[in-house]
């Protein structure tokens, strides 16, 4: 019975810890939307609220694939885009001037909105390590409420919402996926990701920040 007690009593409060880092996540997330003080940036917050972003994964197999995931993901790229910032810009003074720091934030934490309303609680089985099938809770991805693409859906996304971003902005978050998100291997599309690439230094720091975060700060469940 004292062992039982013992045991729902950390369980209580390891769910507390989480609940108390979750909000800690959310809160410096949205104190860094509104860091940017742009216009409508309440708006956009109460939009990515309503469409379930602060819930959602980041991906169904992939990383950070459990709730709450895209907002973990989407900080981690923010924190890993800022330090690039910081580095770049000690090593190469004249980037500074590309590289608004209002910018690389928005882009950062904003360039995965597309992937809010695309992921659907589900059970789903897996064996396990003794080679036994087990349920689980996972998710599908359903891409029929606004299927779009990308990059571009959450650029349109976020025009709706009332957010104006500058082209340097929208190249970055249009083409964060660099080649992965290249329709059939399109010449055109080539030629227009390398077009962005070379005009603005804001699409390497977005890529680059958000494969670093995606490849080694994140695991998946
Ligand atoms: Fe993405
Ligand atoms: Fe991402």
């Amino acid at each position: 019975m004292i062992y039982q007690l013992i045991f729902l009593t950390l369980m209580k409060n390891y769910h507390h810890f989480k609940y108390t880092d979750m909000m800690y996540t959310k809160k410096e997330y949205i104190d860094l939307l509104k860091s940017t003080r742009r216009e409508n940036i309440n708006y956009v917050i109460e939009e990515l609220e309503e469409l379930g972003f602060f819930l959602a994964p980041a991906s169904t197999n992939f990383h950070s694939n459990h709730k709450e995931g895209l907002l973990e993901h989407s900080l981690k790229v923010c924190k890993v885009g800022l330090m690039l910032r910081e580095q770049m810009i000690n090593m190469n003074p004249d980037l500074e001037s590309q590289l608004p720091l209002d910018s690389v934030i928005l882009c950062t934490l904003l360039h995965d909105v597309c992937k809010s309303d695309i992921y659907k609680p589900a059970i789903k089985k897996r064996k396990n390590n003794f080679g036994v099938w087990e349920e689980y809770r996972g998710y599908d991805v359903d891409y029929s409420n606004f299927p779009l693409g990308h990059g571009e859906k959450s650029v349109i996304m976020l025009l709706r919402m009332g957010l104006e971003l500058s082209d340097e902005e929208i190249m970055a978050i249009r083409w964060h996926m660099t080649a992965w998100d290249l329709a059939f291997q399109s010449q055109e599309m080539k030629a227009n990701l390398n077009a962005a690439k070379d005009k603005t230094p804001l699409c390497c720091i977005v890529q680059t920040a958000d494969g670093l975060a995606t490849n080694l700060l994140e695991y998946k469940d």
